[in-house]
């Protein structure tokens, strides 16, 4: 089996299970803290490099004040209840996605993890919260617009490498494979950039059902696939 260096994943279908069983959505999310534990158990012990996490989209503010507050109060349970793990496991935790809109209990505690863990150097787990994979590429170009009026930059130094080190994911290899939950088979604002050339793979399991055996079923999926990134499979 061929194990990629970078897996992203978006944990779709909480809602749907809970409603499903008589209980609020709130509870799916709740349910979905327990896969998402599964998951990085199984990242570590694959020795997958870096897991990519889309826990909350930039678009999720759609959704009831109610649910979004019990989302934000998720992310603090996970890195009060799980801190410890993490750093025990030698994960290093990045949050990636727009601060500016976060209340400041939350950006506290989003520092915290960031810098309880930086200097750990096994699995490098990234949680993609108040993420849009438009919303990032349009801070990028803010960023690199305000350098190119400073002079700090000139047109000519805008490339792919600027523009990739210039979004939430600087410095983190694009990624291989992006696995969805949940059936639908879109990849709604996850990564836009960065996954020009990732395998697509889209599991028919609601994300509080999601276990080792259907990470290993993603894993055989993107080992069968052919990846030649616009080029023609070479014969040796
Ligand atoms: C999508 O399911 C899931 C989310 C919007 C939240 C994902 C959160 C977790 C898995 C818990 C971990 C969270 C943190 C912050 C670490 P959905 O609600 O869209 O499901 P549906 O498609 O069935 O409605």
């Amino acid at each position: 089996m061929t194990i990629p260096t970078h897996i992203g994943v978006t944990m779709d279908g909480n809602g749907r299970w809970a409603l499903a069983r008589g209980k609020q959505r709130t509870e799916g999310h709740l349910e979905g803290i327990k896969s998402l534990r599964k998951l990085v158990d199984c990242a570590i012990r694959y020795k997958v490099p870096y897991l990519t996490v889309f826990s909350f989209s930039s678009e999720n503010w759609r959704r009831p004040k109610s649910e979004v507050e019990f989302i934000f109060k998720l992310l603090k349970k996970f890195v009060n209840s799980d801190l410890d793990k993490l750093i025990e496991n030698n994960v290093r935790v990045r949050i990636l996605g727009g601060r500016d809109d976060l209340e400041p209990a939350l950006k506290t505690i989003i520092a915290k993890v960031e810098e309880k863990t930086r200097s750990n150097t096994g699995l490098n787990l990234n949680v993609a919260f108040n993420y849009g994979g438009r919303l990032e590429i349009a801070t990028a170009m803010k960023n690199i617009g305000q350098d190119l009026l400073d002079g700090k930059l000139k047109i000519c130094d805008i490339t792919e490498d600027l523009v990739s080190s210039s979004l939430f994911t600087a410095g983190l290899p694009d990624p291989d494979l992006l696995i969805r939950t949940g059936g639908e088979q879109r990849t709604s604002n996850f990564l836009v950039w960065q996954a020009a050339y990732a395998e697509l793979v889209f599991l028919d399991v609601l994300w509080p059902q999601f276990d080792e055996n259907w990470f290993v079923e993603a894993l055989e999926k993107f080992s069968s696939r052919q990846r030649r990134f616009g080029g023609i499979e070479t014969v040796t």
